[in-house]
């Protein structure tokens, strides 16, 4: 009766580990807190020059969010979305950095494409295209999270989408920088001078 709570934990520790944080510390890269935006995704990897580093960081941040769902779905059948819950709080809150975490935009990806492909195949387009079209990390980011539980719902999915709502508004709320940067127009673009 308590596995919900196993399963929101199990995840947390997936979600938690700070690839990005991790990677450009092993590769001598510098500290991401004092690059660019000082986040620790993907996408400030990117401002330290270093696109492996950054595909890595990707990757890896994506893959632990795939995997808290499966894993948890595996173990504690039909609870996957705690697990999915669990992955992206832990890595917008680890507690290994004081909860100053990322903005969960990869492992949001993981999430969906665990949850059910086809919702994780219309966060991928979202984003994809969004960041094609923009040239803005943020923006493609916070488009596909916000897609998420609107397709969740339309494939018929009402306690994925629910779940997909509480991470696209934690997701959102991550970005607050962003978006004010975007609001005023100084939000960098990939490959830009940012
Ligand atoms: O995944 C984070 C991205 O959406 C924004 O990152 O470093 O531009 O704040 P950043």
């Amino acid at each position: 009766a308590m596995d919900w709570i196993f399963a929101l934990m199990a995840g947390y520790a997936l979600g938690s580990v700070p690839f990005g944080i991790i990677l450009t510390r092993i590769a001598g890269a510098g500290d991401l807190r004092t690059i660019g935006s000082g986040n620790i995704g993907a996408t400030n990897v990117l401002r330290t020059g270093r696109k492996g580093l950054a595909a890595a960081t990707l990757l890896l941040d994506l893959a632990k969010g795939l995997v808290a769902v499966v894993l948890a779905d595996a173990i504690w059948p039909g609870l996957g979305v705690y697990g999915a819950l669990g992955a992206v709080i832990g890595h917008c809150y680890p507690v290994w950095l004081k909860f100053r975490g990322g903005k969960g935009v990869a492992t949001l990806a993981g999430v969906c494409f665990g949850l059910a492909w086809p919702v994780g195949l219309v966060y991928a387009v979202l984003w994809i295209g969004v960041l094609a079209i923009s040239r803005i990390s943020s923006l493609g980011g916070m488009s596909a999270a916000i897609g998420a539980p609107l397709a969740a719902f339309a494939f018929g999915l009402p306690i994925e989408a629910v779940a997909l709502t509480i991470l696209a508004a934690l997701v959102v709320f991550k970005h607050r920088e962003n978006i004010a940067r975007l609001r005023n127009g100084t939000e960098p673009r990939i490959g830009g001078k940012g």
